[in-house]
């Protein structure tokens, strides 16, 4: 006889099957490190990635993609993936996150993907960028887009007891940000700039004994959302807002009923109670160290998370690379 409040017996873990994904985009990739073209590594992630996924049992529509299907063959936004099975989830993906960094041989490349219950994952629609703040579970509640950025560096310092000398800010290094990073400077905090990689730069920010202390910045949306799904398996808090562009694309925005002074929390950008993540290093970085090869061997390592049951993995994994080329058809390995 079963009670009602009995505890569930454990079920799939997709995460589990994601790695495999994320793994293969990364190992793709990243025989393109240093090369100098990110077209061609961000295709050997997509294609990779595509190839893989496809063996997921699910039923999965693209909402975080390559872009639109004109544009983007494959893993485009409203792409049906897997082969019909429950359970049905919205997917967001980075087959490459960090073209340049990949192409420079530069530090904190991902290939990243996250799947949550359908209809759960925020369309940022028109929107290219929102504005981002992101930290630990210590400091989620200090949290603010409104408040002014040295104002939260002091609650910050006094929260953690430090020093605002001791307090990082990990920021991408755009024009856009200059006078943020006057103000953080003149505040007397420091700042970690990075090329590109803010889906990198939120699990460090959260990550504990981490090496920074808060993300801030105007990127991208759909790396927001996939920030966000992470954050929910990981803890720790990231707030966005819809950064617009242009009039045009504010217009475009307003049409489609968006809000843009609402300040989305992590559970606005990913509403789902049973998210999965995966991330595998394609560069070295604090997160993940990237993929390296030994004799005719290649290692990986990866992130992998449950919201549900909050496990977090770290998985590193051997690839025997003849084999692999031999099983997916030379496509990667
Ligand atoms: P890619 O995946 O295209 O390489 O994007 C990298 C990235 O740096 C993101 O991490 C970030 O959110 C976004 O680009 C910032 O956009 P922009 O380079 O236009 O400032």
């Amino acid at each position: 006889m079963t009670s009602s409040n009995a505890p569930a017996r454990p079920d799939r873990n997709l995460a589990l099957e994601l790695v495999r994904v994320t793994e293969a985009a990364a190992l793709a990739a990243a025989r393109m490190v240093g090369r100098g073209d990110k077209e061609a590594a961000d295709q050997a992630a997509v294609d990779a990635m595509r190839h893989v996924l496809e063996s997921v049992p699910m039923d999965g529509v693209v909402v975080i993609g390559e872009g639109e299907k004109d544009e983007a063959p494959m893993l485009y936004n409203g792409e049906q993936i897997g082969d019909g099975t429950p359970p049905q989830v919205d997917i967001a993906v980075d087959p490459l996150e960090g073209t340049r960094l990949t192409a420079l041989g530069m530090p904190s490349a991902l290939a990243v993907i996250a799947l949550a219950e359908r209809g759960s994952m925020f369309d940022p629609g028109p929107c290219v960028y929102m504005e981002k703040i992101a930290g630990g579970e210590e400091i989620a509640d200090l949290l603010s887009l409104d408040r002014p950025l040295p104002e939260t560096l002091r609650l910050i310092a006094e929260r953690k007891g430090m020093g605002i000398g001791d307090v990082t800010v990990v920021m991408l290094d755009r024009p856009r940000h200059e006078e943020a990073m006057k103000q953080v400077r003149e505040a007397g905090a420091r700042i970690r700039l990075i090329l590109d990689g803010d889906v990198s730069a939120a699990l460090l920010a959260v990550s504990d004994r981490s090496p920074v202390d808060l993300l801030w910045g105007i990127g991208g949306t759909p790396e927001g959302v996939i920030s966000a799904a992470a954050l929910k398996c990981m803890g720790g808090e990231l707030l966005g807002r819809l950064w617009p562009r242009d009039d045009a694309e504010r217009q475009a925005a307003l049409d489609a009923g968006y809000d843009l002074d609402r300040v989305l929390t992590c559970n606005d950008l990913c509403r789902g109670d049973d998210v999965f993540f995966s991330a595998t290093g394609v560069t070295d970085g604090d997160v993940l160290q990237g993929v390296r090869y030994r004799g005719s061997g290649a290692t990986t390592e990866s992130l992998v998370m449950r919201s549900r049951s909050g496990t977090v993995r770290r998985i590193s994994a051997r690839h025997d690379r003849s084999k692999l080329r031999a099983v997916t058809g030379g496509r990667y390995g």
